[in-house]
C-alpha cells in the first residue's frame, strides 16, 4: 500500500455549493478519505472577506459541513473543522506575511477577478494568500486538492514556505496540489467557469423544483429540434458527461448527430441523472438538516484533533523566528 499522505483542503462558506465545487473539490476528497490523513475545513476566516452578516456566515458555515458530511465524508476518516477554531493559523498567517514580497500578492489573479465582481478591495482580501498559506503549512499538508481556480495559490504557498524555510531552517513542508484534469474547470449553464458569485450555478442540494429549473435554464443554440447538433459545443452534453457512463455519452453524442433529439430531451436526461447520481447524498442532507446538534459536534471534534497538529507546527515556527 502507498505510504499515507495529509491531505488538505478547504471550502469558503459563501453560499451554496454547486456541481463545480463537487467536481472540482469534493470528489477529490472523497477519493482521498480511505487511504490518507484528510484534513478538511470550512474557510470561515477567508469568507469574512465577501460576508458581513453573522447570522449568513454562520448558517454557510453549517451549510458546507452537511454538504460535506452528505455527500459520504466520513468524520471517522476525515479530520472535519471550522477553520475559526484554530486561530493559530492566524498568527502563523502574519508570520509568513513578514517573508511574503509584496509582488507574489500583486500578481493574484483571484484578487483583481473579486474586485472586478464587486468585493471591497480590503488589505483581507489582498493578504487572502498568506492565510490561505498558512491552513496549508500549519498542517505540514503533502497534498492539496482544488479545483485548478486555486491553482496559483497553492503555487503562493509553495514560494511562501520556500522563502520561509531560506529564511529559518527547513522547517515548513512543501505542498504539492492536486487537480481533477477533467473536471478541473465545470461550465456552468452560460458556459463560463461555473460559480456561486456568476449567478450560473446548479447545485446539487436544490429542492427539485429549483433544481429543475437551472437545468432548463442551460443556455443552448437556437439549432431546431429536428436538425444535427454538435455535442461538443453544448454546455447541456458536457454537463451530462459528468454523471453518465461512457456508453451512455456516446448514445447522447449519437442522438445530438443524427438530429430529431432537442435541447429539451438532453436536459431531462441530465436531470434524471443528476437526481440519480445525488439521490442518496440528498436523502442524507435533508436528515442533516434537521440533526443541526450532530453536524456541530463533528466540528468539534475535528477541531480539537486539528488545533493539536496546529500548535506543535506554530510551537517550532514561533521557536525559530525567536518569539519564545
Ligand atoms: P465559487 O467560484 O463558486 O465561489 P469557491 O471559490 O468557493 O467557488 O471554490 C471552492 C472549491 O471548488 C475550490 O477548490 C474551487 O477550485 C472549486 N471550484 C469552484 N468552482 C469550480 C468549477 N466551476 N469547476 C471546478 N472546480 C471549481
Ligand atoms: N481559497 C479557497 C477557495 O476559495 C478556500 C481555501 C482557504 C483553501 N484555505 C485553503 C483551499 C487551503 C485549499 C487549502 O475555495
Amino acid at each position: 500500500m502507498a505510504e499515507k499522505k495529509r491531505i488538505l483542503s478547504g471550502i469558503q462558506p459563501s453560499g451554496l455549493l454547486h456541481i463545480g465545487n463537487y467536481f472540482g473539490a469534493m470528489k477529490q476528497f472523497l477519493e482521498l478519505q480511505d487511504e490518507n490523513e484528510c484534513y478538511i475545513f470550512i474557510a470561515n476566516y477567508h469568507a469574512l472577506t465577501s460576508i458581513n452578516n453573522k447570522e449568513e456566515l454562520y448558517k454557510n458555515t453549517l451549510e458546507v459541513a452537511i454538504n460535506y458530511l452528505s455527500i459520504g465524508l466520513d468524520p471517522e476518516k476525515v479530520i472535519l473543522f471550522k477553520q475559526s477554531d484554530i486561530p493559530e493559523v492566524c498568527e502563523l498567517s502574519w508570520i509568513l506575511s513578514t517573508v511574503t514580497p509584496m509582488g507574489l500578492l500583486e500578481r493574484c489573479v483571484s484578487y483583481k477577478d473579486k474586485i472586478a465582481k464587486g468585493i471591497l478591495a480590503s488589505h483581507g482580501l489582498f493578504a487572502y494568500p498568506i492565510l490561505q498559506a498558512a491552513d496549508i503549512l500549519i498542517y505540514k499538508s503533502d497534498i492539496v486538492p482544488v479545483g485548478s481556480d486555486q491553482k496559483q495559490h497553492v503555487e503562493v504557498t509553495r514560494d511562501i514556505a520556500i522563502k520561509f524555510n531560506n529564511t529559518y531552517g527547513e522547517l515548513l513542508k512543501i505542498p504539492d496540489l492536486r487537480i481533477n484534469k477533467q473536471t478541473a474547470v465545470v461550465p456552468g449553464i452560460d458556459g463560463q467557469k461555473m460559480s456561486k458569485s456568476y449567478n450560473n450555478y446548479i447545485s446539487h442540494f436544490s429542492d427539485e423544483k429549483t433544481l429543475k429549473k437551472q437545468v432548463m435554464n442551460i443556455v443552448t443554440d437556437s439549432t431546431p429540434l429536428e436538425a444535427p447538433k454538435d455535442p461538443d459545443k453544448c454546455n447541456v452534453y458536457a454537463l451530462y458527461k459528468l454523471f453518465a457512463s461512457k456508453n451512455e455519452i456516446e448514445k447522447m453524442a449519437d442522438n445530438y448527430r443524427k438530429g430529431g433529439y432537442g435541447y429539451g430531451n438532453a436536459k431531462k436526461e441530465l436531470l434524471g441523472k443528476i437526481l440519480d447520481y445525488f439521490g442518496n447524498a440528498r436523502e442524507k442532507y435533508d436528515e442533516l438538516k434537521n440533526n443541526l446538534d450532530y453536524v456541530e459536534k463533528v466540528l468539534k471534534n475535528g477541531a480539537e484533533k486539528a488545533k493539536k497538529v496546529a500548535n506543535e507546527t506554530l510551537k517550532e515556527i514561533r521557536d525559530a523566528v525567536g518569539l519564545k
